[in-house]
Order: C-alpha cells, then structure tokens, then sequence
C-alpha cells in the first residue's frame, strides 16, 4: 500500500493533509526518512512513524469469496471439533485475518460464501429488508410435479414460521429418477432450503450456492478456490449504488 494512503487509512488525516506530512520530512519507515508519498508499506510489517510516533491501520476491512468446499462449518466451532471454513483458509492460503461469513452454509452444502471483518457490511447485507437474491442448486429425490413446485413458490411452513414467496426452476430430471433445481430465496433461516426441499417431499441430495445478488462464483470456479475483493465492487454486486442498498 502506498504511503500516503498508508497514513490517510491510519487516521493521520486527509490525503491532502498526509501528502503535507510527508513533504515536510516528518514520516520515517523503519526508521528511514520517507519523503515519497507511493513508497510501498508492507502493512503489518513495516514500523512507520509521525514525528516518532507509530502509526498503524486499525480499520482496514477485507472481504473475500470463497467457494466453499464439502465437510467445513461457518461457525468458529460447532462443538464436535468439525473443521470450520477459517481453518480451512488458514491452512490453504495461510490467511490469519480474523473474519466471519456473511450468513452461513451448511456443513454439507458448497459454494459462495463471503467472509470479512466488516461487521457494518454484514448487517447490510442480511438485514431481511434487504431481499438479496440467494441461488441455490439443488439435486433432489424424486422427480418434483408443478404442483409441489407452486407449493414451494408460495411458501411453506417451516417450524410455525412461514417462508417468503420463493422461487423454483427445475433444470432437468436426472437419469436415476432424481431432479436438478435451481432455487431463489431472500431469507437465510438455518437450513431452509432442505427444510422447504423436504417440506414438499424431496430430500436434498446435494446442494450448492451459486449465487447471492450480481454476485456468482466467477473467478472461484472450483471448491476451495478463494479470491479477494475490493469492497466497492462487492458492494455494488450486492446492489449497493449512490443512492444505498437497494431493495426489491
Ligand atoms: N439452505 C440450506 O438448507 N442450507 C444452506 O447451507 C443454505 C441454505
């Protein structure tokens, strides 16, 4: 990260104010005068100091997109000593960050998850106003009629809460007598889809997120796979625009 932008995320003062900083010889690196304001920190490594005082990012928010794999939990622990996405992303990518996701996907479901430290973000995003689109594949027991499709589309009870009107696609029948669907919900209650899945007498086999608002698992193709992304581009992909998060 550049100097300038360094100082300016620390809370120094406006980008203006921190080229000033610079200029006037006050910031060292390492103990080094820096007077370039696009020397590149290495943040979290290197010492940089106004006037002697360190100064360091305290607010830097990360988000990334992870496609998820098979056998992981959401949850910092489920209790049972199950592997959870973090360790998971720590032991691939070496990520040590402290994050959490943004809403939760089964242990045995795969696909898009998103996780940050940006807990404003997060509330943002799951606020149930908010009615983000969140696709599903499922392949399903059974082969699914238009009856139980509409029963699906209009709502079913799950536990004395009746879900939102949702919406069901059935892609194909699979040669073994099982369907392939494609499943819009806005609500993100604790296994909803196999419980609304269930609810009209087809078990979910296996299931995958594959997308939540404009954003898809472009880029994070296979399980496993893990990009970063900048934060306005994430926002924007969610519907976020000048205007604030848009609604359906
Ligand atoms: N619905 C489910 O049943 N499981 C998930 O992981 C996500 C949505």
């Amino acid at each position: 990260m550049k100097l300038q932008i360094y100082l300016q995320k620390s809370g120094v003062g406006s980008r203006r104010k921190c080229a000033g900083i610079i200029e006037r010889g006050l910031v060292t690196v390492n103990g080094e005068r820096q007077t370039v304001f696009w020397h590149e920190i290495e943040v979290g490594r290197d010492l940089v100091e106004v006037s002697g005082k360190a100064v360091s990012i305290v607010d830097e928010k990360f988000y990334y997109i992870l496609n998820k794999p098979l056998g992981y939990v959401c949850a910092n622990s489920d209790g049972f000593n199950t592997p959870t996405v973090f360790d998971f992303i720590r032991e691939r990518y070496g990520i040590e960050e402290k994050l959490h996701s943004v809403g939760r996907l089964d242990k045995n479901t795969t696909g898009l998850l998103i996780l940050t430290n940006d807990g404003d973000f997060t509330n943002a995003v799951i606020h149930p106003g908010r009615k983000v689109d969140k696709v599903y594949r499922a392949l399903v027991k059974g082969i699914v009629s238009e009856n139980q499709k509409k029963e699906f589309e209009n709502g079913v009870d799950m536990d004395g809460y009746r879900t939102a009107p949702a919406k069901m696609e059935i892609i194909e029948e699979t040669g073994d007598g099982n369907s392939l669907v494609e499943i819009t919900i806005h609500e993100g209650k604790k296994r909803q889809v196999r419980i609304m899945c269930r609810s009209i007498g087809h078990e979910v086999v296996e299931l995958q997120r594959i997308r939540i608002g404009n954003l898809t698992l472009d880029g994070v193709n296979e399980a496993g796979d893990l990009i970063k992304i900048d934060g306005e581009i994430l926002f924007k992909r969610l519907g976020y625009n000048q205007k604030g998060w848009c609604s359906k």
